[in-house]
């Protein structure tokens, strides 16, 4: 290979995306959630999504394991804070964060743009994360306006 991590990660960065939390409730009821931007759409019938989780990741255990189901939060640009909370390592604290149960009764973050309630169809390898696909159960259009965005390693905003 003719190039660096750093230049592969520099180069991802190029691709502007937006920003979603998927949530998940295990076994024992304990809510846990990853912030992501690996989101895709994969089908249409049936109504398949993907995003990817690294295997260090604390939560990989459980999308990849026992939580066949979860919730995938889309965000708004005012969900920053959100985002940060779920991207940041350890434990996520719950107490401040708004939410309901989807119907599954997986935490659906209110204030989110949409939210695609999901059951695991598949798990394929993907290199150091795992690609977990998910068949969706129920949609919700949620707040309106405009969603936060990532780009070069930043969050950013629509303009215009
Ligand atoms: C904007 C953004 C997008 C991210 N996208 C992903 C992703 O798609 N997959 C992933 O595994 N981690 C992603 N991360 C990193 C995880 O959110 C973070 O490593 C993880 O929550 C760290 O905590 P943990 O190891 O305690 O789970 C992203 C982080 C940010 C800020």
């Amino acid at each position: 290979m003719s190039f660096s991590p750093r230049d592969f990660r520099d180069c991802l960065g190029q691709f502007t995306t937006g920003v979603a939390v998927v949530t998940t409730r295990a076994k024992d009821g304990s809510k846990a959630g990853i912030t992501i931007n690996s989101f895709a759409s994969v089908s249409l019938d049936p109504a398949l999504v993907l995003f990817s989780v690294d295997a260090r990741a604390a939560t990989h255990a459980l999308f990849a394991g026992e939580c066949t189901e979860f919730c995938i939060n889309i965000l708004h640009q005012d969900q920053k804070n959100i985002s940060e909370l779920f991207s940041a390592p350890g434990q996520t604290e719950w107490d401040d964060i708004g939410y309901e149960s989807d119907s599954l009764g997986m935490p659906r973050l209110k204030g989110s743009l949409a939210a695609f309630t999901c059951k695991r169809h598949a798990i394929h390898d993907g290199g150091d994360h795992s690609i977990i696909v998910g068949h969706v159960q129920e949609l919700v259009m949620g707040q309106t306006g405009a969603p936060l965005l990532y780009y070069g390693g930043r969050y950013r905003a629509l303009e215009g």
